[in-house]
């Protein structure tokens, strides 16, 4: 008797963690269903048929791969240069290293049979360390471009940035246009760096070594705009008070790893690592617990 009372509280504590489980799942849904109605429709419309044509599927939809085989023997660590000042994708909760890439580049790590060793250091020397062969490879919501492809090689992309432009609210910069002659704030090295300093002058682009400083030079009006990449802009636009962000795209990015030129062995097999997780859905869960789905 007391036995079976066991039991049935067990089950029952099952069945509502499963319930929590499912609000949790719908608790998303329900947010994209109310802005976006039309969208989540479609989006379940394709994620139907895609089950309908795939047998190979789990419960959620997501793809089953079949174990992959790396080409490469790794160390006990495998080494990640960041820099880990850049919210939602790196940065420190204390001592311990979070975020997007952070949560990717350990699940890489596990696939490929070895465990993550995060080196954190300022942008503008990760390229260098991943070239000089420091580090095993560069995850820093680092943006492709030509130019940094003729220093290393990138892997296949895991997430798109766009950067933006923060301003104080009742800023009289309201478009792109208006940022000419203006004093902006970049981090130092990052596209948006390169761009703003391309497109404004150099006379008028103020570089510090992190994007939360230009954040504060904004605040403290030693800055009217900051150049960012459009997720860590909403995290420091939530954390400090009177600041908002353009409704204008300066650029559209493709976000990969940087991999020593001449490696293939680890780019291939991160390229491997990253269809497997991307497929399985590994990736967009990491990216939906840190990004919200608008
Ligand atoms: N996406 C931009 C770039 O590649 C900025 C990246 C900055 N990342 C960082 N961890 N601070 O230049």
């Amino acid at each position: 008797m007391k036995k079976s009372i066991k039991v049935l509280a067990l089950i029952l504590a099952a069945i509502m963690c499963l319930g929590m489980f499912a609000a949790c799942g719908t608790g998303t849904a329900d947010k994209k269903d109310d802005e976006k109605a039309p969208a989540a429709d479609n989006t379940n419309d394709t994620v139907a048929e895609e089950n309908k044509a795939n047998e190979n599927e789990n419960e959620d939809g997501n793809e089953v791969v079949e174990d992959v085989t790396y080409e490469g023997t790794y160390e006990a660590t495998i080494k990640m240069a960041t820099n880990a000042a850049f919210p939602p994708y790196e940065y420190k909760e204390g001592d311990k290293f979070v975020g997007i890439d952070v949560e990717i580049a350990k699940a890489i790590a596990a696939e490929l049979g070895t465990e993550l060793d995060i080196v954190d250091m300022e942008f503008d020397s990760i390229i260098t360390s991943v070239q000089a062969g420091e580090v095993d490879f560069g995850m820093a919501g680092m943006t492709v471009t030509d130019e940094r492809k003729e220093e290393v090689d990138f892997s296949v992309s895991y997430a798109t940035g766009v950067q933006s432009v923060i301003v104080a609210e009742g800023s009289d910069i309201k478009t792109l246009d208006d940022l000419a002659g203006k004093k902006i704030g970049v981090q130092l090295g990052t596209t948006g760096d390169i761009y703003a300093t391309d497109d404004f002058g150099a006379d008028f682009v103020t570089q510090y070594g992190k994007g939360a400083d230009a954040v504060i030079a904004l605040q403290g009006g030693d800055v009217d705009a900051v150049i960012i990449d459009n997720a860590p802009a909403q995290v420091f636009v939530s954390e400090n008070e009177g600041l908002t962000i353009l409704d204008t795209n300066y650029a559209v990015e493709d976000y990969a790893i940087a991999i020593q030129k001449g490696n293939d062995t680890l780019l291939n097999d991160i390229n491997k690592a990253l269809e497997k997780l991307t497929l399985d859905g590994t990736i967009d869960s990491i990216i939906l617990k840190y990004i919200s789905a608008e």
